[in-house]
C-alpha cells in the first residue's frame, strides 16, 4: 500500500486512452486498487483514476457523500471497465474540480441521469442508475479514461478560475463561497 504521486495536466498519460482491464488474475489489480484509495484519501478526493497515478488501466474509484446525494451516501465503489449511458439528454452546469488539475475549478455541463455498468476485482458485473452530483463524478472519472480533463469540456471558459480568487473575492463581498474544492476534487 502507498501513496502515489498524482498526475498534473499536460501529462500524456492523462491524454491517452487507457485500457480494458482483461485478467482479474493480476495480482497487481489488488494493489493498485488499494494504492488509488490511499492515495484519494490523502488528497482529499471524492474520486481518482488509474491515469491519474500513471496506470494506463480503466480502474476508477469514487464515493458520494450524502449531503451531496439526498442524504443517501454512495460508499467507495470501484469500477473496474465502466461503461456510460445517458438516461436523458439534460445537461446542467456545476463546479468541478480535479486532483490532476490543481487550484483551478470551473463549471462543467453533465449529463443529469445515467445508468452504468461495471465490473468489480473479481470481474463480476453490476448496473447502477445516477442523477446529479453522482452522476457528475462518475462522468469525470469516467472521462479520465479517455483522455479527457473537465477543463476540456467547459462551454463557458469565464467560469474557469482559481479557488482562492474566487474565495477572496467572495470574502470581500461578505459572501461565503458554496464551493469546496478539496471536498468535491475528483
Ligand atoms: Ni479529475
Amino acid at each position: 500500500m502507498a501513496v502515489r504521486p498524482i498526475a498534473r495536466m499536460g501529462a500524456e498519460i492523462l491524454k491517452r486512452r487507457a485500457d480494458e482491464v482483461t485478467d482479474f488474475n493480476d495480482p497487481e489489480l489488488p494493489i493498485l486498487v488499494s494504492d488509488m484509495v490511499e492515495t484519494m484519501i490523502a488528497a482529499h478526493g471524492v474520486g481518482l483514476a488509474a491515469p491519474q497515478i500513471s496506470v494506463p488501466k480503466r480502474v476508477v474509484i469514487f464515493f458520494v457523500p450524502g449531503g451531496r446525494n439526498n442524504g443517501m451516501d454512495i460508499p467507495l465503489t470501484v469500477l473496474i471497465n465502466p461503461v456510460i449511458t445517458p438516461l436523458r439528454p439534460e445537461k446542467n452546469d456545476d463546479w468541478e474540480a480535479c486532483l490532476s488539475v490543481p487550484g483551478l475549478t470551473g463549471k462543467v455541463p453533465r449529463l443529469t441521469a445515467i445508468q452504468y455498468t461495471w465490473q468489480d476485482l473479481q470481474g463480476n458485473r453490476f448496473e447502477r442508475m445516477a442523477e446529479n452530483f453522482h452522476a457528475r463524478v462518475v462522468q469525470h472519472e469516467c472521462d479520465h479514461l479517455d483522455g479527457l480533463l473537465y477543463p476540456m469540456r467547459i462551454t463557458d471558459l469565464t467560469t474557469l478560475s482559481f479557488v482562492d480568487t474566487l474565495k477572496a473575492e467572495a470574502n470581500e463581498r461578505g459572501e461565503e463561497l458554496q464551493l469546496d474544492e478539496e471536498g468535491e476534487a475528483a
